[in-house]
């Protein structure tokens, strides 16, 4: 198979961390996609109202946040809800994303994750046996899509040796007053893994620290990625990058894919899991 990339973009990811291919998906596929998104939020009862946030770690506790790594689930944005926990917006816009196993679990996420073109990047990129752990639809609405502070996704999607890959698609236009992506490039060869977010007995899950060094990021180095819908962004799971707050009249959509080697070890207190029913799919078996 031809890789879908060239050894200019190779050598940009390897220098830089992060790659910018535009016009990766189809505008009909996303319109398809953003429907099912939308079906899932419209029925999605506010039962459970667990809110994700990097910024916070009020769900950590919480049992459905830690058993949706192989389900659909909803979590609400931290500004949608007043100090005595009434929702202040519409439901479906008060959602900050559906996690985490979509592209397993329903037929046109599993389509549109499950590319052989995303086959070819993760196996140009170095993996033996890619597979998609996680998958999100993140909404970033309007006024109130909260901030993604500064991390690394291999704190969160973690492997020995690492081996995360994000994978970013644009569903709609991403500029830097709706939150688009912010990158640190050449971050993911100047600093070491920091912590790690694992499950814990008492608290739910954690950040634990490495053993590495303690640095502290240049975040004022930090340069926006804007993108058109149909974009796809891929971040090195060492990369640092960010979001800032949605502000603006218009949600920033965006379907976010992680994939790993596993040919890698994938550690048991990691927080994300998957029963065995509905293991990691050796993504070349699905394509
Ligand atoms: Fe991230």
């Amino acid at each position: 198979m031809n890789s879908y990339l060239d050894p200019t973009q190779i050598q940009f990811y390897q220098e830089h961390g992060y790659l910018h291919l535009p016009a990766y998906a189809d505008h009909v596929d996303i319109d398809h996609l953003r429907q099912q998104a939308q079906n899932i939020m419209t029925q999605f009862e506010a039962e459970e109202r667990t809110v994700f946030s990097t910024q916070a770690q009020r769900h950590t506790s919480d049992r459905y946040f830690l058993e949706s790594g192989d389900q659909i689930r909803c979590f609400f944005e931290e500004d949608a809800f007043d100090a005595e926990g009434q929702i202040q917006v519409p439901l479906e816009k008060a959602i900050n994303k559906i996690g985490h196993a979509m592209h397993d679990l329903l037929p046109e996420f599993q389509r549109f994750s499950y590319r052989s073109e995303l086959l070819s990047i993760a196996r140009t990129l170095g993996m033996q046996r890619p597979s998609i752990v996680q998958s999100q639809y993140i909404c970033k609405q309007a006024r109130i899509g909260g901030v993604v502070r500064a991390h690394t996704d291999s704190t969160f999607i973690y492997s020995e040796p690492l081996s995360c890959l994000g994978v970013w698609i644009a569903l709609e236009k991403a500029h830097e007053q709706n939150g688009c992506l912010l990158v640190l490039p050449g971050s993911h060869r100047a600093y070491p893994l920091q912590e790690r977010f694992v499950r814990n007995a008492e608290t739910g899950t954690k950040f634990v620290e490495t053993t590495a060094e303690r640095v502290t990021w240049p975040e004022e180095k930090l340069i926006p990625i804007p993108a058109a819908k149909g974009d796809l962004i891929l971040l090195h799971g060492s990369l640092v990058h960010a979001s800032s707050a949605n502000r603006s009249e218009h949600s920033r959509h965006a379907y976010v894919l992680h994939l790993i080697d596993l040919a890698c070890h994938w550690p048991k207190d990691n927080w994300l899991q998957r029963r065995t029913q509905l293991p990691f799919q050796d993504m070349e078996s699905v394509v």
